[in-house]
């Protein structure tokens, strides 16, 4: 596949992310969910190739749209490309229905067969910028992995600023990094924005750890691959029958480390996304009288092209959300 597809993925993530901005605050996830999926779903039917969905909403037992293993897309006419979907229509969604940091509309886009896909359950993980992509290692404790980060960066360690999702499990974790003298960005949600802010210049975050959802793993992966870093990442199963689904999903190892082109591989990914709240990386919807403004970020992994895209919505001459 030789087109951006992520230039036509962007209008499928603004339109998903303008249907759920107006939910935020209300309290309802559920709702800012459901009209997410609907806009993208509908959108992605009119993008002329022949896409299936990898990750996306669960089961087709449980899941009315975007379901894995949907074939979606304007295939008709010449022959269209083969195309593989990982997508979150609203990443965060308590972020929305709260108000909070970090809800984005996630589409990525690559070969078939380029992307891992997970049992449901957390992966501990640790997402870090190019300067740091060859020194981190799960393996090693924090407190070696933030050293080598400081050193490879020329910062001292409390200079360095870790972002990680503000949770029970974390707390011993927070101590401590709170020892080694690094500031900490705590997140109520959305590892994602906070993984890519971590790998891009001037986000002022250096480093995710922790666990979180899987799924998003390998959403933010696929981020990875296109601006360079590094996101690695290790099942955590919490109970034994996690453990066994993951067994029996052909995961034998669960202590296997998978860095980012484990999760997604090949060297054609496309992603965009659009932020729906303000966050780490991306400005969220802003409504206007007349309509709203997006902010997107659009990234390929071939070319290394990364667009920073504001979009005026007029609503007058498009869908009114
Ligand atoms: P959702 O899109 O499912 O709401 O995920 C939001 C999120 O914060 C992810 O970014 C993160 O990986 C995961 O939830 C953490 O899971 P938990 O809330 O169970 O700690």
């Amino acid at each position: 596949m030789d087109r951006n597809l992520a230039l036509e993925l962007i209008r499928v993530t603004e339109a998903a992310a303008l249907a759920a901005a107006r939910w935020m605050g209300k309290g309802n996830a559920s709702a800012a969910d459901t009209a997410a999926i609907a806009a993208m779903h509908h959108n992605l039917t009119s993008i002329h190739f022949q896409g299936t969905v990898v990750l996306g909403e669960g089961d087709p037992e449980h899941a009315p749209a975007l379901f894995a293993g949907e074939k979606i897309g304007d295939s008709t006419g010449a022959v269209t490309d083969k195309v593989d979907l990982a997508l979150d229509a609203l990443e965060s969604t308590r972020s929305v229905a709260f108000g909070r940091l970090n809800a984005m509309s996630i589409a990525v886009a690559a070969d078939p067969d380029s992307f891992f896909v997970p049992p449901t359950l957390y992966m501990e993980k640790i997402a870090v910028g190019a300067a740091a992509a060859d020194v981190v290692d799960l393996n090693a404790p924090i407190e070696e992995n933030l050293s080598q980060i400081a050193r490879v960066k020329g910062y001292s360690i409390s200079d360095l600023t870790v972002a990680i999702l503000d949770r029970e499990r974390h707390h011993e974790l927070i101590e401590v990094v709170r020892r080694t003298g690094a500031r900490i960005h705590l997140i109520p949600d959305g590892d994602v924005a906070a993984s890519i802010a971590a790998a891009m210049e001037g986000t002022g975050i250096d480093l995710v750890v922790g666990s979180g959802g899987a799924v998003p793993g390998v959403l933010a992966a696929g981020a990875l691959r296109c601006i360079g870093g590094q996101l690695l990442a290790r099942l955590a199963p919490t109970t034994s029958d996690e453990a066994e689904a993951a067994r029996k999903a052909g995961l034998a190892d669960i202590n296997h480390v998978y860095t980012a082109r484990d999760l997604v591989r090949g060297d054609n990914i496309m992603f965009a996304a659009t932020g729906v709240t303000d966050g780490d990386m991306l400005n969220g919807v802003r409504y206007r009288p007349d309509g709203a403004t997006t902010h997107s970020l659009v990234m390929r992994s071939r070319t290394g092209t990364r667009r920073m895209i504001v979009t005026e919505h007029y609503f007058d001459e498009g869908p009114d959300y």
